[in-house]
């Protein structure tokens, strides 16, 4: 099935795809080169002059993305998703640019054509190009890290009594959608000014600030179960997958969930996406003593606590983690039964799937130029219609060209200026109870 609207394409220079192609995506490479110039080191010379190429690729793609040029087969890294891009260029994607592409197309493919200079190589195939952000960016949210590992606590001992659960599902789900707003992609430099610190707005008064909340309507639902499975389908690392993680914990010890299933990135992805690495640096580092400079007894502790209460629901098989390539392959969402019918037919055995951050919404929407007041439901097509369509809850800040579901007139209320649809200020919770 395809959507009936035109996708977004950074051609349009009425469009945040438009400002991405043309200066973000510039400032991200230029950002991973910096981290392989500081990696560098002159007494490994063959790693060295390895480096220095990869630099020299990645400075050939900004020229590449600056003349405009066709989009040209991305070298074989040896992973077995490089097919499928082979065969999706050379079907849709022959004389496109980076500009006529689409721009859900020709951005995963940017971040593709990285991984694949850096996979091509012999000691570097493993680096992560945006490790050092998404490291720095954790080490400046440590007094949320901390002020929430001291919230669950008194969260699950309050689950005990069953009529807070509504209202502790509801503060967790806002984490969980703040801990979104930001993202490493939007932030290259961020983490280089110490004075930043990561912001949770007061969850009173960031409420106005979501367009759309279906978390009442999703409540009804999962509230009516007991032992179930959920999946995260995963977006950033570090605070915000911390965020997710809490949630997660809740949802396990309020005996709603006795399984999650958390969909992770096989790649680094759009800088900030959580990988397993990722993942296995944020529990080994919440465990570390060293890590955050001014932490407390009580407050490792406390730690501690958090992170062997996650590590026996990884063996107890209560959290599963998992990755998969179509996460990182240009479809949309509305393609998922079609291009991964394994991956579909597992997720549908979930009883919600939590969808985290823009990229993820993009997917679920098509990327496309749809009204605002295109219904959620029709705007994910498949995904709400089809026979077996799963329940899923859509968690996201907005961060490029797409809002959909919005009642009459709020656009119009935000005004000429679009930038409020990709400022991460605005945020929608949106909820499609499926067809089970
Ligand atoms: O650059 C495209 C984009 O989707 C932005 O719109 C957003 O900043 C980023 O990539 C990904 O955001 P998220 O981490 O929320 O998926
Ligand atoms: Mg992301």
């Amino acid at each position: 099935a395809n959507p009936p609207r035109p996708a977004l394409r950074a051609a349009d220079k009425e469009t945040f795809a438009y400002i991405t192609a043309t200066h973000r995506w510039q400032d991200i490479i230029k950002k991973a080169i910096d981290n392989i110039n500081d990696s560098l080191n002159s007494s490994e010379i063959d790693k060295n002059e390895e480096g220095k190429k990869i630099i020299a690729s990645m400075e050939e793609l900004i020229n590449q993305i600056q003349r405009k040029d066709q989009l040209i087969q991305i070298d074989d890294d040896g992973r077995s998703d490089i097919v499928t891009w082979a065969n999706i260029l050379n079907t849709y994607f022959k004389n496109e640019t980076w500009f006529t592409a689409t721009w859900l197309f020709a951005e995963c493919y940017l971040y593709r054509r990285i991984i694949s200079i850096i996979t091509n190589t012999k000691y570097w195939r493993n680096f992560d190009p945006f490790f050092r952000q998404k490291e720095d960016s954790f080490k400046l949210s440590f007094s949320k890290i901390i002020e929430f590992s001291k919230r669950i606590d008194e969260l699950i001992s309050s689950s005990k009594l069953i009529i807070n659960n509504k209202i502790i599902f509801f503060e967790l789900a806002q984490i969980s959608l703040w801990g979104n707003a930001t993202d490493l992609s939007m932030l290259p430099n961020f983490g280089t000014n110490n004075n930043q610190d990561i912001e949770i707005k007061s969850l009173e008064n960031s409420e106005k600030f979501i367009l759309v909340n279906d978390l009442e309507k999703a409540w009804k639902w999962l509230s009516k179960f007991n032992n179930v499975r959920i999946d995260f389908v995963l977006d950033n690392a570090g605070f915000e997958l911390y965020g997710d993680l809490i949630f997660s914990d809740w949802l396990i010890q309020s005996g709603y969930a006795s399984e999650i299933h958390l969909h992770l990135k096989p790649i680094p992805w759009f800088v900030s996406d959580t990988t397993l690495n990722d993942f296995n640096w944020l529990l080994k580092i919440l465990k570390s003593n060293n890590f955050f400079s001014k932490i407390s007894e009580i407050e490792k502790l406390s730690l501690e606590k958090l992170v062997d209460r996650w590590q026996s629901y990884i063996t107890n098989s209560k959290w599963i983690i998992t990755s998969d390539f179509f996460w990182t392959s240009p479809y949309s969402f509305w393609h998922l039964e079609e291009k991964s019918p394994e991956l579909y037919s597992n997720l549908c055995k979930s009883h919600l799937i939590i969808f985290k951050g823009d990229l993820n919404y993009r997917k679920l929407v098509y990327d496309c130029k749809w009204k605002t007041i295109t219904p959620f439901k029709e705007a994910i097509g498949p995904l709400a219609n089809s026979k077996n369509a799963p329940p899923l809850l859509a968690l996201r800040t907005g961060k490029s060209d797409i809002f959909v579901g919005l009642d009459e007139g709020i656009e119009e209320r935000l005004g000429t200026d679009k930038s409020w649809m990709y400022s991460g200020k605005y945020a929608v919770i949106q909820f499609s109870e499926g067809s089970k």
